[in-house]
């Protein structure tokens, strides 16, 4: 039970968030009252400045990492955690990279103008005419999934008459979520190559005219805590890359993203340059042992970036003292959003922390569960937080820690449409993503009579 229930832990809210003289949580100079007077309820709240100083961290951390060890490394940001024409700029004004992993993510960032050269290319079932227009478009890296791929992409480039730069993901058999180093390389899940595979692989895009080989991709997993998992697929991939340098020189390696961010106050995420600095260290050391030169590093954090960034605003609308069977009792606090604008909870059991955000409690803290609108028992937004007792009906709850992989998952279930994305800066709001409306999801129903295509 937290001593105050209106507190904001540092590692959880961005680094503007605060509560100002009249207790209301204000997020990059601006109140959550006036935020939601102009925005509505739900909202997502982005906070700019701290989208950019996390892309920052990272370039810097990764940069200094690697010039430390004599070699250079890019930072992609993984736009599957929230992608949008104003954070793709963002984070390429601060000096990343973008990966993608889809047509409309791949156009968002097109749209964005990020220089074609600056993305990556991902997908486990890539489509012919993505690859195509992938590569028309002048794609800076394509991410080999499997080896049906080579083919397409070869005919793709020769179609485009360019040279298409490629990597190869293989599987380290490291399954860092769990921390449960799997001894083989034969994981069951549909991701990337077997080393034997990528072997094969490698010599087949080695042959093809117009595709060159920079490098192996390896993603070990998400919301990864510690280096230990990155070390162990490091030292894997690495010997692999040796064995690859008989066949013609390797520039690239490229480790994937996956750092994982606080949800709640009990995580405890290690800061983004210790894990460079141990992340590049272990590769260093790792192709030290192997007798071979250090290549060029890549590093692909989404929710690292945007996921502290974020805070979701919804307004209570009722609640409600549960009686269990134990004589216990919790408090049912229903807001207007859910399952539909943050998932996470519904799909993987994810843990997030809320807060009053239009004033302070007065009552002591009690255990709540805060629940969505949908029509499923599953609807948690945050499955148990001690709220004030207090909170009622008009009140706002923010949830913190829901910039990355909330707004990207969300659907229009029981179709309720999905909430706006503001980002504040420097005490302004404006839109970045419009909310959907009501019309927006009847315009899309053919048998509506005013929709064209109707009869
Ligand atoms: N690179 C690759 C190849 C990936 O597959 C992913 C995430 C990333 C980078 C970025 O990982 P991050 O740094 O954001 O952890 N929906 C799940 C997460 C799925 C992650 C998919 N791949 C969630 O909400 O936890």
């Amino acid at each position: 039970m937290p001593e105050d229930p209106n507190a904001l832990a540092p590692t959880v809210w961005p680094a503007s968030a605060h509560r100002d003289a009249d207790d209301v949580i204000s997020i990059g100079g601006v109140s959550a009252i006036e935020l939601v007077r102009t925005h509505g309820t739900p909202l997502l709240v982005l906070d700019e400045a701290e989208v950019r100083a996390r892309a920052r961290a990272f370039k810097d951390s990764f940069t200094a990492a690697a010039t430390a060890h004599g070699t250079t490394a890019k930072v992609y940001y993984a736009g599957k955690a929230f992608l949008s024409a104003a954070v793709a700029r963002w984070v390429t004004e601060e000096g990343l990279n973008v990966d993608v992993c889809s047509r409309g993510e791949l156009e968002v960032a097109l749209a964005a103008s990020v220089d074609p050269s600056r993305i990556g290319f991902h997908g486990n079932n890539k489509s012919v005419s993505e690859i195509e227009r992938a590569v028309q478009i002048g794609i800076g890296t394509i991410i080999v999934d499997s080896a049906v791929e080579i083919e397409r992409i070869a005919a793709a480039a020769a179609r485009a008459g360019v040279v298409q730069r490629v990597l190869v993901r293989v599987n380290s058999g490291v399954h860092a979520e769990t921390h449960d180093f799997l001894a083989t390389a034969h994981e069951d899940q549909k991701f990337g190559m077997t080393f034997a595979d990528a072997e094969l692989a490698v010599a087949r895009i080695r042959e093809a005219p117009g595709m060159e080989f920079i490098g192996l991709h390896c993603h070990i997993g998400s919301q990864i805590f510690g280096v230990a998992g990155f070390r162990e697929s490091a030292s894997r991939v690495l010997e692999l890359h040796q064995r690859l340098l008989a066949g013609g020189s390797i520039p690239l390696l490229n480790l994937g993203g996956g750092f994982g961010i606080a949800y709640t106050s009990v995580d405890d995420p290690t800061p983004i340059e210790q894990l460079a600095s141990e992340i590049v260290a272990a590769v260093a050391d790792g192709c030290a042992e192997l007798g071979m030169s250090i290549p060029q590093l890549a590093f692909e954090p989404g929710r690292a970036i945007v996921g502290p960034a974020g805070v979701t605003l919804y307004e209570v609308g009722t609640t409600k003292d549960v009686r269990l069977d134990s004589g216990a009792s919790r408090l049912y606090v229903s807001v207007d959003g859910g399952m539909s604008d943050n998932p996470r909870a519904a799909l993987y059991g994810a843990q997030y922390s809320a807060r009053l955000a239009s004033r302070a409690g007065t009552d002591a803290p009690a255990l709540a569960r805060v629940v969505g609108m949908h029509c499923e028992s599953g609807d948690i937004v945050v499955d148990h937080e001690y709220l004030p007792a207090d909170v009622e009906p008009g009140d706002l709850l923010a949830v913190p820690a829901t910039g990355a992989y909330c707004i990207s998952l969300s659907s229009n279930y029981n179709h309720v449409p999905r909430p706006p994305v503001v980002a504040v800066s420097d005490g302004r709001s404006r839109v970045i993503v419009r909310g959907e409306s009501i019309d927006d999801l009847l315009a899309r129903d053919a048998g509506i009579s005013t929709n064209e295509g109707a009869r």
